[in-house]
Formats: C-alpha cells, structure tokens, sequence
C-alpha cells in the first residue's frame, strides 16, 4: 500500500485531504504540529513542528513514505505582515527541514509542495489570467516565502528529488478558518441569523476579485498530481489550480447574502483592508488538465449555501 506523509494534516485542507487518501487507497500518517484532533481519519497521527529539523528527519526515517504531500504553512496574508520572520522559519525553513529529511532518509519518496497562487502578485495587475509561465512578482510576506520554498523545492528536483509544485488558487469550504473571507462573511451571516451579531456584517475590501474553487476539488486536484509519481511521460514541475473565472468579493457576498432571510447592513472594517491587495486574481490550469484530466466540479452557489450551512450548524 502507498504510504503518504501529509504535512499540516490538522489544518483546513488537511483534514479533509486526509479522508479523500484513505478513500483513494493510502496509508496515511498526519504530521501537524498540534495533538491529533479526535476523528481524524488519519492511520496514524505524528505531532511535530515542521521548523524542527531534527524531528522532522525522525519522522520521514520512521515512516519511510512512497509520497509526501507538504501543506504545513502559515496561509494568511495579514499575519504574515504581522509575522513576517515567523512566517518564512514555518515556510522556508519548514520546507527545508523536509526536503533534506527526504534527501536523507526517503530519496525515493514523491513530493507534492502545496505552493499558492499568490506567487504571482503584481503580474496579476495585468488583470490577464496567468499561467506558469507568468513571472513571479510577491506583495506580501505570506507570497515571497512561498517562491522563495518553491526555489528551494526546484532546486531538490534539479538535484533528482521527484515531485510537482502546485499552485492553488482560492479554495474554501467547511471548517475554513473565519480569517478567510467567504468563511468570515458566512459566519457573520449565521451569527446575526442566531440573534449572536448585531445585523452588521462587517467587511474589508469587496472590489477584489478571485477565482475560487471548491476545497474538494483542490483536493481532486492533489490526488491526480500524485498519481504522476507513476507516470512514465514527461509532466511540468509546477501546475496551476484554478477555475479559470474570478468573481468580485461583492458578488460573493451577495450570493451569501441571498441565501438568508435576514435584513442585513454591510459596513467595511479598515480593519479588514490590507497594505497591498492584489486586485483581480484568475488562473489558467491548461497544463494540470492536460497532465492529470483535472477539472473542477463543485459549483460555487453549492459551496456557498454548503459553507453557510456549516456555520449554522456552529453556531445553534
Ligand atoms: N479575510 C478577509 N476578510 N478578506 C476579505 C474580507 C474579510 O472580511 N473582505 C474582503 N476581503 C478580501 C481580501 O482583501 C482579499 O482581496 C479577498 O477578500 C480574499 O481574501 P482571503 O480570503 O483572506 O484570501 P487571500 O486571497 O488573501 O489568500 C487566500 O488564497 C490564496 C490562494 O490564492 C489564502 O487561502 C492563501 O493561503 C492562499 O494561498
């Protein structure tokens, strides 16, 4: 049986990623930096930070994992302007620890690094899709660390490591931290529909636009960038996520909004505006579709009248 070893297991993707391997046939050992949460569906749980490079080398030496899926991160935005250094030690150096664990101890192993479409940054102005071969132009710390880990990851596959960078657009869903906007408005939305908020839902900057896609799909995603672990043709080192189509934040939030009864005023939080926003952010996957078939399946009005669901579950 393939055994994989999937890195920030306890976060938002990892969790659901962990049952959608199970399903597909893997063992699966969670590393996450936290106790294991009761329910995961992982076979085995292993708690160790990322940035602990001696405990990171026990780990890959005890599982000796056939394919790693690396999603271990700081993922967002404000509190990496917040906490920049803490930001690159988990993301940088993180990414690191694990390369050269794997260089020591699993030279075999497939690695799968979850990099992120941010990357981008002000090729993104252009207001143009991007694809891989758009340079790389960060605005924020969260987006530098990550092209400075997908060097680095390059770099192990210059040196023979096997592997694929992916390059996720916006994915949201269930169980998605409020710190993320459509996990933030639903919450909102459930709250004030509980009698919990006052009926102001409280916003930052809604003219932004992005190409969301459903976690189940990012997830779909993963799965078939695995399976190039077997594949006797060439493939790229780096592939896009995405949809293809970008949606302003205000539309989101109208459609969130349509979905209640409720009487509802929106005001913005300058709170909630950042130094440096990319304005319009959309994605070409030509070559993941080309290379795996991939393509998205979830409507975005399912994901959101689901995630909406979700937070009214939470908060009776
Ligand atoms: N978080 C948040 N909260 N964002 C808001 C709000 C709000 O109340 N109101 C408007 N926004 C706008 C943000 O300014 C941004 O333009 C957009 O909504 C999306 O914000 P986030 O959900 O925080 O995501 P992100 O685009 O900054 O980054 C996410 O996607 C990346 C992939 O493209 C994160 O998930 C990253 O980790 C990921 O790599």
């Amino acid at each position: 049986m393939p055994r994989v070893l999937l890195t920030g297991a306890n976060g938002f993707v990892g969790k659901i990623l962990t049952q959608r391997l199970r399903d597909a046939g893997y063992h699966v050992t969670a590393l996450s930096s936290s106790e294991p949460q009761p329910g995961h569906a992982a076979d085995q749980q292993w708690v160790c930070d990322i940035r602990d490079a001696d405990g990171i080398r026990q780990a890959v030496a005890q599982v000796r994992p056939s394919h790693v899926i690396h999603l271990a991160a700081v993922s967002h935005v404000p509190t990496s302007f917040q906490d920049p250094l803490g930001t690159w030690q988990t993301n940088v150096m993180g990414s690191m620890n694990l390369l050269e664990a794997l260089r020591l101890e699993a030279p075999e192993a497939f690695v799968l690094f979850s990099s992120s479409s941010e990357v981008y940054g002000a090729a993104f102005k252009s207001g143009e899709e991007v694809d891989e071969y758009t340079r790389c132009q960060p605005l924020n710390p969260y987006a530098a660390s990550k092209v400075a880990a997908e060097s680095a990851f390059n770099e192990y596959f210059r040196q023979g490591l096997k592997g694929v960078i992916a390059r996720p657009f916006n994915h949201i869903g269930a169980q998605q931290s409020p710190n993320f906007v459509t996990a933030s408005f639903a919450r909102q939305i459930a709250l004030i529909e509980a009698g919990q908020q006052e009926p102001v839902l409280k916003v930052g900057n809604l003219e932004a636009k992005r190409d969301f896609l459903d976690v189940q799909d990012v997830c779909s995603a993963y799965l078939e960038l695995l399976k190039l672990a077997d594949s006797t043709q060439e493939y790229p080192r780096c592939m896009n996520i995405a949809s293809g189509r970008s949606l302003k934040i205000r539309e989101v939030l109208d459609t969130l909004l349509s979905l209640s009864q409720a009487s509802i005023q929106v005001a913005q939080d300058p709170e909630r505006l950042r130094p440096s926003d990319i304005p319009v952010a959309i994605g070409n996957s030509t070559a993941l579709t080309r290379s795996t078939g991939w393509q998205p399946q979830i409507p975005l009005q399912q994901t959101l009248r689901e995630l909406l669901d979700y937070w009214r579950q939470q908060t009776v």
